[in-house]
């Protein structure tokens, strides 16, 4: 089951996921199979997307509490899609493995960047060491030099429920917006919380460079692009 919680103007996600019957009808006209089957195969089953829409901007906390009925009182996951994880095993895959070698609570996927980036991120403070560690405090987008660790948190989560009774109370934080990552750290007072170094990298496509080099990752990932894009990419470094 997937929720989306999106914004005015963004009805387009909606038909991304929904039967595009011009296109598969020109495709089977046109004997297209292959790509009829491709674009098929992209469709959820009927009845397991749901769309819920967050009418301000108060931030990333705020967001997540408009699903909050649509998630109910179950553990759930928070991905955010502007954060593109390319791992294989998929980074959820490896953070569900996690959780039940747990028994349940709270997981954080982290990863590792250099000091001076870490005022862009939520940044957690960790106990342990390993891929897999207790997570002991967290801060969002802490001022350059005061960061407790090189890990940020990446962008997908796995949350108990009892996060949404905290994010209704949760004061604006870092950029005067709701923050998920102070919620959080309020639930950390009741519930275990674990990171996971997973393995894989990901693309932070909210800035140029991240949004850019993760087409060239994921082009030369492609059977069809890779030779020919890399041929590409020699010819513009000139080498
Ligand atoms: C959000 C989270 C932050 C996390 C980041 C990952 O920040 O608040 O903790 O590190 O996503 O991309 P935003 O990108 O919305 O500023």
């Amino acid at each position: 089951e997937i929720i989306f919680v999106t914004g005015r103007g963004k009805a387009i996600l909606e038909d991304h996921f929904d039967i595009a019957y011009e296109l598969e009808q020109t495709l089977r006209e046109r004997d297209k199979l292959d790509r009829l089957e491709e674009v098929k195969s992209a469709q959820p089953e009927a009845g397991t997307v749901s769309f819920t829409r967050q009418q301000a901007p108060l931030g990333l906390g705020h967001a997540v509490w408009c699903a909050r009925d649509l998630v109910g009182d179950e553990p759930f996951a928070l991905l955010l899609p502007d954060a593109l994880v390319h791992s294989d095993p998929g980074c959820l895959a490896q953070m569900i493995d996690v959780y039940n070698d747990k028994g349940g609570g709270n997981v954080i996927a982290v990863e590792e960047v250099p000091a001076e980036q870490t005022h862009q991120y939520g940044v957690v403070e960790i106990e342990g060491s390993g891929d897999v560690f207790k997570v002991t405090g967290m801060v969002e987008k802490p001022p350059k030099g005061t960061a407790p660790s090189n890990l940020i948190i990446t962008g997908r989560y796995i949350l108990q429920p009892e996060i949404f009774k905290l994010l209704e109370t949760t004061e604006k934080g870092a950029g005067g917006e709701i923050q998920i990552t102070d919620a959080m750290l309020t639930l950390m007072a009741e519930q275990a919380f674990y990171g996971l170094r997973f393995k894989g990298h990901t693309y932070d496509c909210g800035s140029k460079v991240g949004f850019l080099a993760a087409n060239v990752a994921y082009a030369l990932d492609r059977d069809d692009l890779a030779a020919p894009f890399h041929a590409e990419l020699k010819r513009l470094l000139g080498i």
